[in-house]
């Protein structure tokens, strides 16, 4: 039915919701930030003290609510049929990997444990942003090669024998 605009009103099949690929940009560009402050500490005093405990606390709250919404969109495939790469699963270890560091890194910073070196900072810091950054890298690949989450995704082919 045409809409108001006299454009075809476009039905959404993908059975998905776009609420991770919203919120993933946000914790990536958080996760960045933080991230590349362990070795640029100019960048942390450009904030008040303040500002800049609540840019930690939002990177590894929008890491966790990524894992959330991804884990709900692969749910809601799964259930509806849709052929799941491999490379779905790499995505999520990846994630689940890379939210992890930089939830020690956070620990760390709260001295809520032993105070770490800057070294040993920089090492988890680096880890925690290969390991977001890959994530994403491979997430983009499952939408823009795979086209999980749109409407052109692949179904699994029906089986052979009808099941009893
Ligand atoms: C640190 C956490 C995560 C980050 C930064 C991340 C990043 C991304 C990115 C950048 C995309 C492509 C979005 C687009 O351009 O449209 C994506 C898609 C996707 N991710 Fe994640 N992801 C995370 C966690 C997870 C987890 C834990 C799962 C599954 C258990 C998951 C499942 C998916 C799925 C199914 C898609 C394709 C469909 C959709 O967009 O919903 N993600 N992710």
């Amino acid at each position: 039915m045409p809409s108001k605009t006299g454009l075809r009103r476009c039905e959404r099949s993908s059975p998905v919701t776009p609420l991770h690929p919203f919120l993933v940009h946000f914790a990536l560009s958080l996760a960045l930030l933080t991230g590349t402050s362990e070795f640029f500490p100019g960048l942390r005093d450009r904030f008040p003290e303040k500002g800049w405990r609540l840019t930690e606390n939002a990177a590894l709250l929008l890491l966790l609510l990524a894992v959330l919404t991804g884990w709900h969109s692969l749910d809601t495939l799964a259930l509806q049929n849709v052929t799941l790469p491999r490379q779905s699963f790499l995505h999520r270890l990846l994630a689940i990997f890379g939210t992890t560091t930089y939830g020690l890194l956070w620990l760390s910073a709260r001295r809520r444990v032993p105070a770490l070196p800057s070294g040993s900072r920089r090492m988890i810091a680096l880890a925690g942003l290969l390991l977001v950054l890959s994530a994403a890298a491979v997430g983009g690949h499952l939408v823009y090669e795979d086209r999980l989450g749109t409407d052109f995704m692949r179904t699994a082919p029906p089986p052979a024998f009808p099941l009893p």
